[in-house]
């Protein structure tokens, strides 16, 4: 039920500190250690190469968890659109392990990958919500969010679970493998849990950011770099889902190949910067847009801001930093669409689940 809540989506924007702390829960051994089926772990640990396989959302969970899963597993991670490699699939590597995201667990493009790759063999890990759905009964093992069910069709707090699972994955695999000598992902979940909780208290700040960039606008960007980039697409994704403003997700140094052309006066460009090495290159990039008329907006974590940032996010690991500036833009994208008279939590054209290809 969504109680004093006036939408769904902003309930399980709220949600999401207790998701994580409720997940740290969940994958932690008696002795306070974080655990996963250690059947899992070892057909990860034999693999030669993981493949996600996603859609929308999930897809953009995906390329977060690329990046953790080759940096504490060391393990080649590729993630693909499930619409795409069903019918286009690349070479395989010898020993393939997949990996299938999905809040629904029902998403049609990516169970006729799944058919295929049973069909072909190899092993593969469902990350999804839902207990008993498709994906889930069809792959070899599962790994649930328990996020609580999400009813608004815009996905919030599965993202930001399935990014908090893969990480908790990535430790245990990198653990099991001797990379990583003393895990701290509890302690950092933690301190994500925290840090989002700082930014949804303080929501009336970004109800006013959204009156003052968006509320005129027919399009908008999203820009960064890195981790940054990758939040950019769902950011972006967000906003136009439920906004209907055309908005591009851009990796930054790529705006001045082509797409700064559409920058015209008073065009909205926010960008992430919570990247130590490319902060300075992606304010670059802002600065550009800037000089060409766009109303530039910075969300940037502790320790990386620079007076005028209009959004400061808490400092934490900057591997988890996609779970915490990622609340921002959900928030921006929710009072965005509320202002302008939405219906918030069935944006048009689109159904919670898609099952049809
Ligand atoms: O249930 P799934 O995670 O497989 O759904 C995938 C996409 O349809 C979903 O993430 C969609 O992009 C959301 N509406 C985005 O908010």
């Amino acid at each position: 039920e969504k109680g004093t809540y006036p939408y769904y989506m902003l309930k399980e924007i709220d949600e999401q500190p207790a998701v994580m702390r409720k997940l740290l829960l969940k994958y932690q051994d008696e002795n306070g250690k974080l655990t996963v089926d250690q059947e899992i772990v070892d057909t990860m640990l034999e693999s030669d190469r993981i493949y996600i396989i996603a859609a929308g959302t999930s897809y953009h969970a995906g390329l977060v968890g690329k990046q953790l899963i080759e940096s504490m597993t060391h393990i080649p991670t590729e993630v693909h659109v499930s619409s795409e490699f069903g019918y286009h699939t690349p070479l395989l590597s010898e020993k393939p392990f997949f990996i299938f995201i999905s809040q629904s667990g029902e998403t049609a493009d990516s169970r006729q990958v799944l058919v295929k790759t049973n069909a072909l063999g190899h092993p593969s890990l469902t990350v999804t919500n839902v207990a008993g759905s498709t994906l889930s009964r069809e792959s070899n093992f599962t790994l649930l969010l328990n996020a609580g069910p999400e009813i608004a069709v815009a996905s919030t707090k599965a993202y930001t679970a399935q990014i908090a699972v893969l990480a908790i994955l990535s430790e245990v695999v990198g653990m099991s493998k001797g990379l990583i000598k003393k895990g701290t992902m509890l302690h950092d979940i933690g301190i994500v849990a925290n840090a989002m909780q700082a930014i949804v208290d303080d929501k009336e700040k970004i109800e006013e950011l959204a009156s003052e960039y968006l509320s005129i606008s027919r399009n908008a960007f999203y820009i960064g770099r890195g981790m940054d980039y990758h939040v950019a697409l769902e950011a972006a994704l967000k906003l136009k889902e439920i906004s209907y403003i055309q908005t591009e997700g851009f990796a930054a140094g790529e705006l001045k190949h082509g797409t700064i052309a559409l920058i015209e006066e008073g065009t909205p460009v926010i960008a992430l910067v919570t990247e130590k090495g490319v902060a300075g290159h992606t304010r670059g990039n802002l600065q550009e847009t800037q000089a060409r008329g766009a109303h530039t907006m910075v969300i940037s974590m502790d320790g990386l801001n620079r007076p005028g940032d209009q959004i400061v996010i808490p400092h934490v690991n900057p591997l988890l930093s996609a779970l915490v500036s990622v609340i921002p833009t959900q928030l921006l994208s929710y009072y965005c669409s509320l202002h302008r008279g939405n219906d918030v939590d069935k944006p048009r054209n689109l159904a919670k689940s898609v099952t049809v290809e």
